[in-house]
């Protein structure tokens, strides 16, 4: 890659909300990594392993939780891709929501401009869920790309046996949503 568009890329945390070995938000979040265009460079950041938030525990900070939020604060962007448990967000998400927002008065997640997908075999598309994480991400300073709005229902029905998304209309559907990001990643940049 040349200097210039390396200065250019942006680095784009995608965060799956299940830990589910197979998990259509992980795939789903695979199927998003493979439609990204450029400038955006975006990998998976693991929050399985954090350990769970107690504040009593800054005092000697996890080193699971320093490094989440080391990683956080070089990020250009980051997608949420989740599930909906019991018309919010699973736990697991929760808590990598709340370990990156303290200690109080330094929230990891300040200005990094976000996106939302939500995935549901079912057909209310995890509504719930993806507007619950949308409230977080206010209080968290995260200016979250409003339109396309991405609420992927009747998602057990979408990939083949590897991993493959075999939904033609979904995949044209994701692919204008990452391009929107991509512009909304240079119109908010985090840096300003
Ligand atoms: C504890 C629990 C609660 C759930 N609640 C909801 C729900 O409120 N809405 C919904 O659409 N699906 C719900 N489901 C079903 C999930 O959408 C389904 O298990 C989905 O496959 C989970 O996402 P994943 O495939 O990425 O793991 C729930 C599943 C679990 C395990």
């Amino acid at each position: 890659m040349s200097e210039p568009d390396a200065l250019q890329s942006k680095r784009i945390g995608v965060i799956v909300g299940s830990l589910r070995r197979e998990s259509f938000s992980r795939k789903m979040a695979n199927v998003l990594i493979s439609l990204a265009p450029a400038p955006l460079l975006p990998e998976i950041l693991e929050i399985g392993e954090l350990p769970m938030y107690n504040q009593d525990l800054e005092e000697t900070p996890p080193a699971a939780w320093l490094d989440f939020r080391s990683r956080l604060r070089g990020l250009d962007g980051v997608i949420f891709v989740t599930p909906e448990y019991n018309r919010s967000v699973p736990a697991v998400l929760k808590n990598a929501i709340d370990v990156g927002s303290r200690p109080s008065g330094k929230n990891s997640w300040d200005r990094i401009p976000g996106a939302v997908v939500s995935v549901s075999p079912g057909g209310l598309s995890a509504f719930g869920a993806n507007h619950h994480l949308r409230q977080s991400l206010v209080f968290l300073n995260v200016p979250t790309m409003a339109q396309p709005e991405a609420y992927i229902g009747g998602v057990a029905k979408m990939f083949d046996d590897h991993g493959n998304l075999i939904n033609d209309s979904t995949r044209d559907f994701l692919k204008k949503f990452m391009a929107a990001f991509a512009e909304w990643v240079v119109r908010f940049p985090r840096d300003l």
